[in-house]
């Protein structure tokens, strides 16, 4: 078989997905709609041609805007539904997606608006479409600490639908660290916790997202490479570091997809994973980011198939359902 039918008929995870980040314009325009709402470009082409970004800030300006359509819950539950449909088809078996719940209640939509579309949805996918499911609550490092806090507050009556904290958007002059003591209370509150860190960001970063959120895993992590010490640290405790190879060619995080630094991970022996990030404006959902690069960097059957069982490995399904994978 063709090394695309393999991607394909592998069964995958995916563990670093936004779900803002799925809106395809087409639901985008659908939704706005009938929620008598005006996007700011003509039609879906118009739209489409915008997705060009120059760094991580470009796009996450295209991106807020996009979400701010999304007003109800059943629109929570079109968005997560329309992914889960996608990526059911792609052979993906357990997803553990993130959402911004801030992105909405500042603009006046209630927590439990967000949380019961997307949970709903992730329910019912799990039931129709055999996609098992974590769900994890990311605050925007570009808001302060407080609106932090006041997010964590919103979602401990709901520990039995969120699993985990994480942190994203704008990194770089938003360390980790600045983010220290709602992490601890998350900890506290049984939260597992995972961090953006190393996309733009120094290694630094990545360090404090260790050592002071106490991370399971990184999300991103492609500059580690920069700090000998720290590729030593994630590789002796197999800190899985979550990689978005199509986000990180949109994202100028890299050149060329031949120059992606996954390769040497792997000589570095660090647990490495594939996944989507914001697919709907970064031309590719799971197969297209397996196929994109093993077509750039020559991957083998065999390095392939490590890639999918490492989604597996680093995941939180409990070993029984791990072990049907790995
Ligand atoms: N929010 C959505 N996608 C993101 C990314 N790649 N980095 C930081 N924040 C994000
Ligand atoms: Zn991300």
């Amino acid at each position: 078989t063709s090394i695309q039918t393999f991607i394909e008929g592998l069964p995958k995870t995916e563990l670093h997905l936004h779900i803002e980040g799925t809106f395809e314009p087409e639901l985008m325009f659908k939704i706005a709609k009938r929620n008598h709402l005006k996007i700011d470009y003509a039609d879906v082409e118009a739209l489409k041609r915008a997705y060009s970004f120059n760094n991580l800030q470009e796009f996450l300006d295209i991106y807020y805007a996009g979400a701010s359509v999304l007003i109800k819950e059943v629109d929570f539950y079109d968005l997560t539904w329309a992914y889960l449909t996608k990526v059911s088809g792609q052979n993906v078996k357990h997803v553990e997606i993130f959402f911004d719940p801030q992105t909405h209640t500042d603009r006046g939509v209630p927590f439990e608006t967000v949380l019961y579309g997307i949970y709903k949805a992730l329910k019912d996918g799990q039931e129709q479409l055999g996609v098992s499911f974590k769900l994890i609550m990311c605050f925007l490092r570009h808001l302060d600490e407080a609106s932090a806090f006041k997010t964590l507050e919103q979602a401990l009556p709901h520990k039995d639908k969120i699993l985990a904290v994480g942190l994203d958007s704008s990194e770089v002059g938003n360390p980790p660290s600045k983010f220290k003591n709602v992490f601890k209370k998350a900890l506290e509150e049984g939260f597992l916790t995972v961090a953006h860190a190393g996309e733009e960001g120094p290694p630094e970063y990545i360090w404090e997202a260790l050592d002071l959120l106490m991370v399971t895993r990184i999300d991103h992590g492609n500059r580690c490479l920069d700090d000998p010490k720290l590729v030593k640290r994630l590789a002796e405790q197999q800190i899985p570091l979550t990689l978005c190879p199509l986000s990180n060619l949109e994202l100028k995080v890299v050149r060329d997809l031949k120059e992606h630094p996954l390769p040497t991970m792997m000589a570095h022996n660090l647990l490495v994973t594939i996944n989507s990030d914001d697919p709907a404006y970064f031309g590719g959902y799971m197969n297209e980011n397996y196929w994109g690069l093993a077509q750039a960097l020559n991957l083998s059957k065999p390095q392939i198939a490590t890639l999918a069982k490492n989604g597996f490995k680093a995941s939180w399904l409990n070993n029984d359902e791990k072990q049907k994978y790995i």
